[in-house]
């Protein structure tokens, strides 16, 4: 692992963050959230969150560069994120660490936000055992990934519609429960019972690894609707151990069938509790190694893009002056385009 400290910049969605890490250890990491921004529209308004990142990146930078007591100078590189995101959210990130890097003579590494959540794993815990099995579940994103070697993914399975977080914050947002979703159900859950409310599970009678989340959904909605509507926490609870269990039973599927060396768990609704926790038993009656972030690293945090960075500036990688902003980054490119013949750090 680099041993020099790295800058990490990340703005693709409603959180402006910066970092600076140092081999495993988190020497700043300042994440200024615009929940309160975003909040009345039960959503990310995406040309909302780009003026707010405009406003404060620069002072996040600021002062994750001074908490962490490093100089510019001292710094091995600076990483963006760089897809997948709002676009216009990203620019400014993309934008702000070329101007950075070109300032202060220092490579650049553009980061996938996804392989970012995989990292916040290393942060934790070190280096994973290979080959592994990861589950990134993020508000866009939901794939199970086969990683036979550092910077190698393989999509096993990936959402056919909603993303888990999606789901968790529509059903959230339809209960009256406000924005973000998943920490709002996750404590709701706490008071209820599950078993009041009969949830379809997703894709029950289907093989493969994909995930589907629109049906329970709608199935939130249509319990919502009934008179009388069933109580909240008994409705948060349900939708949530349904969730849960969809998850967990297409993650454990893959695991006995590919049988990797770890089960790695990373994004948002990492953080969540019953998931983690039903994730756990799973992985213990396998036998497999579970990695599991801690949950101030599950949710968006730029700690996790300047580890990831590392690991590419490491391996000699760099981006250019060139580097755009995606919407959608594939996984099977291995990553942002840039240039990996250069010379290793
Ligand atoms: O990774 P993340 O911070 O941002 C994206 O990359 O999208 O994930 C945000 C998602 C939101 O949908 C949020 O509701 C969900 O993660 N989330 C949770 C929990 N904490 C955050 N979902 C379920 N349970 C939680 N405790
Ligand atoms: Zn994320």
């Amino acid at each position: 692992m680099l041993e020099t400290p790295v800058l990490g910049v990340e703005t693709s969605c409603d959180e402006t963050a910066a970092a600076v890490v140092c081999g495993r250890r988190v020497l700043s990491n300042v994440v200024a959230s615009q929940a309160d921004l975003h909040h009345r529209y039960g959503g990310v308004v995406p040309e909302l969150a780009a003026r707010r990142h405009v406003e404060r990146l620069a002072a996040v930078v600021d002062e994750a560069l001074d908490r962490a007591g490093v100089d510019v100078p001292d710094l091995a590189g600076v990483a963006v994120t760089c897809g997948p995101g709002l676009v216009s959210a990203l620019s400014v990130g993309v934008a702000f660490a070329k101007a950075f890097s070109l300032a202060a003579g220092k490579p650049l590494v553009g980061v996938n936000h996804l392989e970012g959540h995989i990292y916040a794993n290393v942060l934790a815990h070190g280096p994973f055992p290979l080959p592994a099995l990861a589950l990134v579940v993020s508000g866009a994103h939901t794939d199970l990934l086969w990683i036979p070697e550092y910077g190698r993914y393989r999509v096993l399975g990936r959402t056919r519609d909603d993303a888990a977080g999606e789901a968790f914050d529509k059903a959230a947002r339809a209960m009256g429960l406000g924005y973000p979703g998943g920490p709002a159900i996750d404590r709701l859950s706490e008071e209820g019972d599950p078993t009041r409310v009969p949830l379809p599970e997703p894709l029950a009678s289907e093989d493969g690894y994909d995930f589907s989340f629109s049906g329970l959904k709608t199935a939130v909605l249509r319990a919502l609707q009934e008179t009388p509507p069933p109580a909240l926490a008994d409705l948060a609870s349900a939708f949530q151990r349904a969730a849960v269990a969809h998850l967990v039973r297409r993650t454990v599927r893959a695991a006995e069938h590919f049988r990797p060396a770890c089960l790695l768990l990373g994004g948002g609704v990492a953080a969540n509790r019953a998931l983690r926790e039903a994730l756990g038993r799973q992985a213990q009656r396998l036998g497999l190694p579970l990695w599991l972030p801690p949950p101030w690293l599950c949710t968006d945090n730029a700690a996790m893009i300047a580890c990831a960075g590392a690991f590419h500036l490491a391996r000699g990688e760099r981006a250019g002056l060139d580097l755009g902003a995606w919407a959608d980054l594939p996984w099977e490119d291995g990553g942002p385009p840039q240039d990996r013949s250069s010379a290793a750090v």
